[in-house]
């Protein structure tokens, strides 16, 4: 099957901060398990480069917009590299095939009729790049988001007919899957219940767009630009760009990952665009909540901006992974405290999982002549049992997108192996040679369980999985299909175990 994720095509006014990092890591862990259940995954980034927001940034730089766009889009692009981001295409939206797509998209809507000339008067939020609603008449309206002033702005422009949509989008977010969570469902089904007014689609005044066919003094507003960014990732088909080719390649996108700031544009606008086009909306939209830092926006005013260039090189990559995946439910703000970063890391990476591995594959090694202990039979033990649960929550939760309680099932996995062997006590049981057997399926089952938490891992944490499963002399890891690899008692017995070494250093507070 094909499964198409995208996270949202990030502005290039700035480099990735930390909530670009966070869209981006959630997504790349659900392509990664998508894939692992054998789904042709298309993941989906890139950048959003036309608009007023952006060219008054390369004006300040005193750099063309163009020469702005390039150098920010590279620095994107490798950031997800360095972040190990396995994106399948990166698209941006200044490319000349993504304007053929926003073109031919255009000429569907305006034989759908969808298309008039109207006048927009409003507040406009630069930042946003959005009217804001409830205009009132005071030059001091400020941005609750970015906290600025908002502009007044009164132009002939190119409108979209939303209104024309009203049941289409009603019937849509009907369905309590096509939106989480739940709270934001409902702040979608309220403003909808208000009557969707139309919206424009076009500027004035701007040059940094895409120029609107035979209204060459308009350009495309960025959204309408940018929402197509989705659709023209997929459409090239040896170098030929159309939006039939989207369609072959399985549009419609099955998930969108976005913060809950840009929901309307994803849950309402998008959906209507494509329909109007004759195109089928997107199935599913996941607007997560917004990252805090102890306690407090996080904003350049506030000096608490946290460089996640300055994270990934103090702590790597997937140190970060987890404190984001497994601390923050999906849906729901979050918090980045520095101490509790620490904690999470060295309770949950260096000491519950980490040192389970070591001191177990090290008492193998000494026990059992640097090897796996070699076992007639594998008994049904309780730890079997803890692993065959674990497993279906985990897969269960995995496939609701719940990747917090997913990472804690593993957590609560590792926990329950590391009360086993405490209470099992093989190292006082193997100072009598009669419980040699007894001592070599204890041993045998904690590293299997070991295992199979290296297997779970790996959507979450690629690195840290292999790095586990090398610790076990497993080094043909990819050779096993996924699923089957979480069957119990795959761990070859007598198997040659490596000296062992920290798969993760503890970290210290600053
Ligand atoms: N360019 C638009 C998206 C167009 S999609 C066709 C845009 N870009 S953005 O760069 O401003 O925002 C990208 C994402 O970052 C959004 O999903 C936004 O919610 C998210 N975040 C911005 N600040 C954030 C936090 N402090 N915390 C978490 N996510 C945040 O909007």
């Amino acid at each position: 099957m094909n499964f198409i994720i995208t996270t949202p095509l990030y502005y290039v006014n700035d480099k990735p901060h930390l909530g670009s990092v966070y869209t981006t890591i959630i997504c790349d862990s659900i392509a990664r398990y998508k894939r692992l259940r054998g789904d042709k995954v298309i993941f989906i980034t890139g950048v959003d480069e036309h608009g007023l927001k952006i060219q008054r940034t390369a004006l300040n730089k005193g750099v063309s917009p163009k020469e702005h766009c390039d150098q920010i889009s590279d620095i994107f692009k490798q950031n997800w590299i360095k972040w190990n981001i396995s994106f399948n295409e990166f698209i941006r939206t200044t490319s000349k095939d993504h304007e053929k797509v926003v073109h031919e998209f255009y000429e569907k809507v305006k034989a759908s009729n969808d298309i008039y000339m109207g006048e927009q008067k409003g507040w406009y939020c630069v930042g946003c790049e959005e009217f804001k609603d409830n205009p009132d008449n005071s030059a001091t309206r400020k941005c609750p988001i970015h906290n600025k002033n908002l502009e007044w702005k009164n132009e002939t422009n190119l409108f979209f007919r939303l209104s024309k949509y009203q049941k289409d989008i009603e019937e849509l977010i009907r369905d309590p899957d096509f939106i989480e969570p739940k709270e934001r469902r409902n702040e979608i089904i309220n403003f909808v219940s208000k009557g969707l007014k139309d919206f424009s689609i076009s500027r004035t005044n701007l040059n940094w767009g895409i120029k609107v066919p035979n209204h060459l003094n308009h350009t495309f507003y960025v959204w309408f630009d940018a929402l197509l960014g989705y659709v023209s990732a997929i459409s090239s088909e040896d170098n030929v760009y159309s939006l039939d080719f989207a369609i072959k390649t399985g549009w419609p996108a099955n998930l969108h990952i976005i913060g809950k700031d840009i929901l309307r544009f994803h849950a309402i606008y998008w959906p209507a665009m494509l329909i109007s086009a004759g195109m089928k909306p997107p199935q599913k939209i996941i607007g997560h909540g917004f990252l805090t830092r102890e306690g407090q926006k996080m904003g350049k005013s506030l000096g608490n901006v946290l460089d996640p260039e300055i994270l990934l090189k103090k702590y790597g990559e997937e140190s970060v992974r987890w404190y984001l995946l497994k601390d923050i439910s999906l849906g729901s703000d979050g918090d980045f405290q520095d101490r509790r970063f620490v904690d999470i890391i060295n309770n949950d990476l260096a000491n519950t999982i980490g040192n389970l591995l070591n001191r177990t594959s090290s008492m193998s090694r000494k026990w059992f002549n640097n090897k796996t202990p070699s076992i007639s039979e594998k008994n049904n033990f309780e730890i079997q049992e803890y692993a065959n649960n674990s497993i279906k929550n985990y897969l269960n939760y995995f496939d609701k997108y719940k990747l917090d309680k997913a990472s804690n099932e593993i957590l609560y996995f590792a926990t329950n192996v590391n009360l086993y062997l405490n209470k099992k006590e093989p190292w006082t049981l193997i100072k009598d040679e009669n419980n040699i057997n007894e001592v070599k399926l204890i041993i045998y089952n904690v590293l299997e369980a070991t295992r199979i938490i290296g297997v779970l891992l790996k959507p979450l944490l690629p690195e840290f999985s292999i790095k586990i499963l090398n610790q076990l002399g497993e080094n043909d890891i990819d050779s096993r299909n996924w699923e089957e690899s979480l069957k119990w008692g795959l761990l070859p017995k007598s198997n040659n175990l490596p000296k062992p070494k920290p798969i993760i250093n503890k970290l210290e507070y600053e």
